[in-house]
């Protein structure tokens, strides 16, 4: 009996012996749809080569795509466990030609797939058409041999294939497998189709034509084919079973189950083993490709599939979380064919383990809560919407999970009732909101929130997605479309764009459409809808466009880089600094990084090199840098860095850098750094390139702060510094080594000739010798001088008077535009003469005011010298009267 494993094996490589390239499956997140919840067919990686936009260097293709439908358009989610063939996640096998072969080479490859490598009896099989489609009828006569009667043609969309609303389309042809009379069912298009016996397998669909929004279509340029088996189906066909969850892949999950709830894999549970094993497969494949658990969009999908298995689970009566205990069963199954899956187990096994332990602390108490509610209503009546959304809102429980719970008992919700307590909720929370700058016009931003939902941000893993414009905004007014030179906030339903928060700015870049383009100049936020402030640079752009979204990559590398070398200066801060270094601010810039932290005193000049070279160490160990969501408890307990005084969610990120064996830090002891953040990363620290810090100043009372640079501009930084240095070298004429000796040599000499040229110009006051005169017995110098100011003042003054022995001195001084008067008197005559008066009747003379000092030494400022000889001749009568 072949495996679920054999099976895809045998379809991809029949194809590839046929000329096709065999093509990994896409993540589920679609990168080049918006319209798209997940990946949900084969087709959707090959859309736009279907449509001609795109071409690759092959036109035939084979795949086999993880695809999921929950959520959405193709929504399986309530029917998965009480059906045989229902599931949240499955794989399509799919075979494709790209305006290469059409209808008839389709139709026999199939054919030949089917009944002679899969060895199906040609007579259990039958087909249904388009029912216009004559040519298809043909080809099926003519390479199987069908029979009129076995050939069915349906009018209706069934067989007429549409990815969603818009994209490429065509008729098509599904084949069909009897499962014989013992199970009830009559044939497709008949009134009693919906029965087991007749089972779709395969449907080869025929793209030529192109729907679009306004509900036309075109004729694609080139005829093309896609094709779906989902590999499940195939797979119980070929096993003789006639339920997807017989297959030996869903049965080692359902095993698997029994054994980690000690549940009989058959017994009254089996329906609860059933959602597990297909629940295990969508949550795992979605955390492998990205998705986490969250309130919102896709996050929020995944949840619900995650809480819907938990209760399941706990409805088995385990004790203890159990999904994550599932996952190595499902990677034994399916690693080998999805690598990603292998590659992300430890994440997914903690995601999971996480969610469930969080969700089993409500469960029993929503539960009782659920029991108590249905017991006070009349037998059988649905449980009322305000219920439901307390059973939401208080103890995590979504309201498929709810409905879920009531199924069993043979009841459902009143949803409208769910729903306004929902919008209420919604009308309150934004009644409560308190912006900052935004808080006047934010009332629009919360009117599209409810309108289009919040923007879901997908650039954790991708700088370019195609998003749909949801609203333009012009002006702080809704606008139906934006002209070239318009400035607009254009708001999409998903963007790769980072919207500034956390200190991290917001991303620059491009948004164009069919129609026209786009700078985005900034990226903010508000109530969750993310602001792309733009100006439109080329042609028009409308509301409800599909848009290409492109970050500038060179800027959001060097804030990634920047972001992440903060997060290794944190910890070491902390580690050079002590525990009290707290986060109280930051920027992450595309040229530089910005830190504030708690801390008294300067960082030294030592610590600063400490801390850098530290930070270099852990660039170049080049680890990497992780991701993980987790509760803020939870994250708390395991050591990771919060901001002190934020409001966090119910879920955080926590970003660990830097392998430190050893260190008793982190989950698995080895952790450097870990942080609760919201930003983007780089993969590695080696992307930090080089971190290089520009030193450290106060802030505010009790605040550094500390700039530094990264990557190009660390460099940048270096290099010039380098350069100046080389400068200087060449303008001493010296090596740069010596520059230090040199320039220390040149500032003593500099203060050696300063004092040499100050004696001199004393000396040179003092020229012209002794010239003193005599007044009634005292020898007076009277002297006027320049280029010698006040500070040398003093020591000429004081040389005079030595040079007396015995007298008085009036010295009047110009240097540099400013006149200064300066008196001394020897102490022998003190007492007779006082300097100060000397100084004092000198200003006055010139015009001034003021001088003080003590009676041997007085100096004052003087607006001029003009009048110097009245002030001599002033200070000559003071001496005269002092007889
Ligand atoms: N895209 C087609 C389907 O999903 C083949 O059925």
């Amino acid at each position: 009996m072949p495996s679920l494993n054999d099976i895809r094996s045998t379809f991809l490589g029949y194809f590839e012996r046929n000329g096709h390239r065999v093509v990994d499956s896409s993540p589920l997140v679609p990168r080049n749809d918006p319209t798209l919840m997940f990946a949900n067919s084969g087709m959707v990686q090959f859309k736009n080569l279907f449509t001609g936009v795109e071409t690759r260097d092959y036109n035939r293709a084979t795949s086999a795509q993880k695809c999921v439908r929950a959520g959405g358009k193709h929504n399986d989610l309530d029917n998965v466990g009480y059906t045989a063939r229902h599931h949240t996640f499955f794989e399509m096998l799919g075979n494709f030609s790209f305006g290469d072969y059409f209808k008839d080479q389709a139709i026999a490859h199939a054919w030949e797939l089917l009944t002679r490598d899969f060895a199906i009896p040609k007579d259990r099989l039958l087909v249904t058409v388009y029912h216009t489609d004559d040519e298809a009828v043909q080809i099926w006569k003519k390479v199987a041999g069908l029979s009129d009667d076995r050939i069915i043609r349906i009018p209706t969309s069934d067989n007429f294939w549409q990815m969603g609303p818009t994209g490429p389309c065509g008729p098509c042809t599904e084949i069909f497998f009897d499962h014989g009379d013992k199970i009830p069912g009559g044939p497709p298009g008949s009134p009693d189709e919906d029965g087991d016996r007749f089972i779709e397998i395969w449907n080869l669909v025929f793209m030529q034509n192109e729907q679009f929004e306004d509900g036309s279509m075109r004729a694609l340029d080139m005829q093309s084919i896609d094709t779906g088996m989902g590999l499940e189906r195939i797979g119980a066909l070929l096993q003789g079973k006639h339920d997807n969850y017989d297959t030996d892949l869903m049965r080692s999950l359902i095993e698997a189950s029994a054994h980690a709830t000690s549940a009989d894999p058959d017994g009254p549970g089996k329906v609860h083993h059933r959602v597990i094993a297909d629940h295990l497969r969508s949550t795992s494949f979605l955390i492998a490709d990205g998705v986490m658990p969250s309130n919102e969009g896709r996050g929020y999908v995944l949840r619900r599939i995650m809480r819907r298995a938990m209760r399941h689970a706990h409805m088995l009566g385990a004790q203890d979380p159990v999904m994550h205990k599932l996952v190595p069963a499902l990677v034994r199954q399916m690693g080998a064919a999805y690598p990603e899956l292998t590659r992300a187990q430890a994440m997914i096994e903690e995601t999971l383990r996480s969610e469930e332990t969080r969700f089993r602390q409500t469960l029993d108490r929503g539960l009782r809560l659920l029991d108590d509610e249905l017991a006070r209503l009349p037998e059988g009546a649905d449980l009322p919407g305000e219920a439901a959304f307390k059973l939401y809102d208080t103890f995590g429980f979504p309201l498929d999970l709810t409905q879920d719970a009531l199924r069993e008992k043979g009841r459902a919700v009143q949803t409208e009732g769910f729903d306004a307590a929902m919008a209420e909720q919604k009308r309150m929370a934004r009644a409560a909101w308190s912006g900052s700058g935004e808080a006047a016009d934010a009332t629009i931003w919360f009117e599209l929130a409810e309108k289009h939902g919040v923007t879901e941000f997908l650039g954790y893993d991708t700088e370019e997605a195609e998003g749909q414009i949801t609203a333009l905004v012009i002006d702080g007014a809704d606008a139906a479309e934006a002209g070239e030179g318009a400035k607009v906030a254009i708001v999409v339903n998903q963007s790769p764009f980072y919207a500034e928060s956390g200190g991290q700015v917001g991303d620059h870049g491009l948004i164009r459409t069919e129609t026209g383009a786009a700078r985005v100049t900034d990226t903010k936020k508000v109530a969750g809808v993310f602001i792309h402030q733009a100006e439109v640079t080329m042609g028009t752009i409308s509301r409800g466009q599909g848009a290409q979204l492109s970050v500038d990559h060179e800027r959001r590398s060097a804030i990634r880089a920047n972001h992440s070398a903060t997060h290794l200066l944190h910890e070491a801060l902390r580690g050079a600094l002590g525990d009290h270094v707290a986060q109280r601010g930051s920027l992450n810039a595309p040229d530089r990084l910005r830190f504030d932290f708690s801390h008294n005193h300067a960082v030294t000049a030592e610590q600063l090199a400490a801390i850098e070279a530290e930070v270099n160490g852990y660039v170049r160990q080049n680890s990497p840098v992780e991701t993980r969501i987790m509760t803020p408890d939870d994250a708390r307990a395991l050591g990771a860095q919060a901001l002190f005084g934020e409001k966090y969610g119910d879920e955080v990120r926590v970003v660990s850098m830097g392998a430190q064996p050893g260190s008793g830090k982190g989950a698995d002891g080895a952790t450097y750094s870990l942080e609760l953040c919201g930003g983007t990363h780089v993969a590695r620290t080696g992307d930090i390139g080089a971190f290089v810090l520009l030193g450290d100043a106060a802030s505010s009372a009790g605040v550094r702060r500390i700039e530094a640079l990264t990557g190009q501009a660390a460099l940048a930084h270096l290099r010039h510094a380098d350069s100046r240095l080389a400068e200087i070298a060449g303008i001493l004429k010296a090596q740069s080594a010596e520059v230090v000796t040199r320039v220390r040599a040149l500032a003593d000499e500099r203060k050696a000739l300063a004092n040499e040229v100050a004696q001199l110009k004393r000396q040179l006051a003092m020229g012209g010798g002794d010239e003193a005169e005599e007044i009634a017995g005292v020898k007076f110098i009277a002297r006027k001088v320049e280029g010698v100011g006040g500070k040398e003042l003093g020591a000429l003054v004081d040389e005079m008077k030595a040079s007396l022995g015995s007298g008085a001195v009036l010295v009047l001084a110009e240097d540099g535009g400013k006149a200064t008067v300066a008196a001394g008197v020897t102490p022998d005559l003190t007492g007779r003469i006082n300097a100060v008066a000397l100084v004092q009747a000198a200003t006055a003379a010139l015009g001034g005011k003021g001088g003080g000092g003590r009676p041997d030494r007085a100096q004052g400022g003087a607006p001029s010298l003009a009048a110097a000889e009245t002030a001599f001749q002033d200070a000559r009568k003071i001496i005269e009267d002092s007889k």
